[in-house]
């Protein structure tokens, strides 16, 4: 078992719904560590950075305005294998197809309000993780 660290950011959807409290207890419960955790905003060029592999798609700019427009909570997850099990406790990409007892599939409907972010391998969090929380 590898202890691995990975970003993961709430969604100003699930920010605004209230989902906060419930999405750090699913965390906690399987054993992960919170490392870090900031509520704000965040700025066109994190976003930028953050998202850049899907710039030219077209679900790009919504995305861009989307993640930009109310607080978020930016958090730095530890445990073993963090990436795969975030991943895991996620859920599928598209709200709608995601299965019940993951936080897409319990707190969002659709896929590009998806009430969570997770990095998909520890290469992608670490470049992560310097965007959001620096060196
Ligand atoms: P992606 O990296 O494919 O998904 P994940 O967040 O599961 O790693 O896509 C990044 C985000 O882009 C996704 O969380 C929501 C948004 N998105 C859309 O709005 N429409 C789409 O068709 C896809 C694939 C993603
Ligand atoms: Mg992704």
């Amino acid at each position: 078992m590898a202890i691995e660290k990975t970003y993961n950011m709430i969604k100003p959807d699930g920010v605004r719904n209230g989902h906060i409290g419930e999405i750090i207890s699913r965390i906690e419960r399987v054993g992960l560590t919170i490392e870090r955790m900031e509520l704000g905003m965040v700025t066109l060029e994190e976003a930028e950075a953050n998202y850049g592999e899907h710039k030219g798609k077209p679900f790009y700019e919504g995305l861009i305005s989307y993640i930009t427009s109310g607080p978020v909570v930016k958090m730095v997850v530890s445990g073993e294998n963090a990436v795969a099990t975030m991943r895991k406790l996620m859920g599928a990409t598209n709200c709608a197809d995601a299965a019940p007892g993951t936080i897409r599939g319990d707190f969002g409907l659709t896929v590009d309000e998806n009430v969570i972010h997770g990095s998909d391998s520890v290469e992608s969090a670490e470049r992560e993780i310097k965007v959001f929380f620096g060196a």
